[in-house]
């Protein structure tokens, strides 16, 4: 596939968490160089000692780092991208595309801060990028174009899957799979403990609940199969599995994931600035 970063400079402004990992990843996988990269960050010494690992200019200063830029992605706090938006404001030029992966913050939010037509794409990743099994949902903002977002979807296919949704469905998608990661870990951890409950040393039973998650994932993705028929599969008449089912459904597991999802979904557009 071609590399549709190739000779792209860029610049990410807020490299913490969720900017780290996009930063090493790209710049592991080679499709962005080190000297085509600058991040910044809040605190001089974090600074220093990002710039030391990743070999890549890191400041504190957002209007000087986007000056050369093609791609600047915003990865700060939602509270705080306004702030970072009108910093760089009189720099930015609609041969610039910004990319912005802070949740709850509309595209509208950003092109209204920003004075030329610039073009805005929205990424909603999740922390499983930090291991290259991540997935980003990815939209367009008004002067966004197709390139704009396949450029994108590029960028982060190199830390996971990618899908492109219109906006309106941001919220859920950070309901979903940027909060999912979390409903999955108290899946896991309760597997494992009912592993212990039934005599298994914690460490198999954690294992054997996470390889089991990773398995039944692969299988859905993998086969394109619908959840029903493959649980279908592995419950046999009268086994041990359909005993297991009836507890599930007694203790409300679908209708309590449902609900976590729509509370989450709510909250996300409660929170949303702009
Ligand atoms: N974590 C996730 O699971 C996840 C998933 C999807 C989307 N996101 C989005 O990713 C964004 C970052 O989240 P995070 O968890 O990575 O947060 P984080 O670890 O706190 O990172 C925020 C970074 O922004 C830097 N920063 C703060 N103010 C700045 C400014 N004015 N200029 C430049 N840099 C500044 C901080 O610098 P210092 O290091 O010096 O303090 C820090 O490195 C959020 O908008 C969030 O919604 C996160």
């Amino acid at each position: 596939m071609a590399n549709e970063l190739a000779g792209k400079k860029v610049a990410l402004l807020g490299a913490g968490k969720m900017g780290g990992i996009i930063l090493q990843a790209l710049l592991k996988s080679g499709l962005l160089s080190a000297k085509s990269t600058c991040a910044t960050v809040a605190h001089p010494e974090r600074a220093k000692a990002l710039a030391q690992k990743l070999k890549v200019r890191v400041g504190t200063n957002n209007a000087d780092a986007v000056k050369d830029a093609d791609i600047i992605v915003i990865a700060v706090k939602p509270q705080v991208v306004e702030d970072v938006v009108r910093e760089i404001r009189d720099l930015v030029t609609p041969r610039q595309v910004i990319v912005s992966v802070a949740a709850s913050v509309p595209t509208s939010m950003i092109e209204k801060n920003l004075s030329a037509n610039v073009p805005v794409v929205r990424a909603m990743p999740n922390t499983p990028c930090l291991l290259g099994s991540g997935m980003t949902a990815i939209c367009k903002g008004k002067h966004a174009s197709v390139q704009d977002i396949t450029l994108t979807c590029h960028m982060f296919n190199v830390v996971g899957r990618t899908v492109v949704v219109d906006e309106k469905h941001m919220d859920a998608v950070t309901a979903l799979s940027a909060s999912g990661p979390a409903y999955i870990y108290i899946i896991l951890e309760s597997l494992a403990e009912a592993g212990v409950k039934v005599g298994l040393p914690r460490d198999i039973a954690t294992l054997l609940a996470a390889q089991t998650a990773l398995g039944a994932a692969r299988v859905v993705l993998e086969t394109g199969d619908h959840p029903a028929l493959l649980k279908d599969a592995v419950t046999t008449p009268a086994g041990c599995t359909i005993d297991a089912i009836m507890e599930l459904e007694e203790g409300k597991l679908r209708v309590t994931l449902i609900k976590a999802v729509v509370k989450a979904a709510q909250r996300a557009k409660e929170l949303a600035f702009g």
